[in-house]
């Protein structure tokens, strides 16, 4: 297993938009050990991977006090969402020491396959199906920061540059 290095916004990089994963194989199985031990180092509760810079729909998630119980999700696609929405403080260890509001559905359904390539249908709601939505639009290309408004993501974009 080995730590993978997360991509920084503004790197262009993170506007990848990720290919379906063709097999869950033993290299994909490997790479979801790598990003699992790549949150659990950074303490993040959602990894997509887009931010280690492999395009493939793959996302791993642990939202647990306890931090022990990882979640893979492989080609997610969301098959319902709720119509009640609400606005969640959100962050990203793509752009670290920056949270904000986002306004998400409350509730979703999820179809994917799990780190073995089994089919599961999960109804996640509350901080699990904000984190599922936040990392599925990582797999499009989109970081949450691109919800804010155009004078807040330069100011974030300054600081991040800056930091660098
Ligand atoms: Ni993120």
């Amino acid at each position: 297993m080995a730590l993978l290095p997360i991509l920084c916004y503004p790197d262009p990089k993170l506007h990848t938009v990720a290919r379906p994963v063709q097999s869950v194989d033993g290299r994909i199985q490997a790479l979801i050990a790598d990003m699992l031990e790549t949150m659990y180092d950074a303490n993040g509760i959602g990894l997509a991977a887009t931010q280690v810079n492999v395009h493939e729909r793959l996302i791993v998630i642990d939202v647990s006090e306890q931090r022990n119980e990882p979640m893979v999700l492989i080609n997610p696609e969301i098959t319902w969402v709720s119509p009640e929405k609400q606005v969640n403080d959100e962050g990203c260890l793509s752009v670290p020491g920056i949270y904000d509001g986002v306004e998400r559905a409350t509730a979703i359904k999820v179809s994917a396959l799990d780190g073995s390539g089994q089919s599961r249908t999960i109804e996640a709601e509350g901080l699990l199906a904000v984190c599922i939505q936040h990392e599925m639009d990582h797999l499009m290309g989109k970081v949450f920061v691109e919800y804010l408004s155009p004078l807040k993501r330069n100011r974030i974009k300054t600081k991040m540059l800056k930091k660098r």
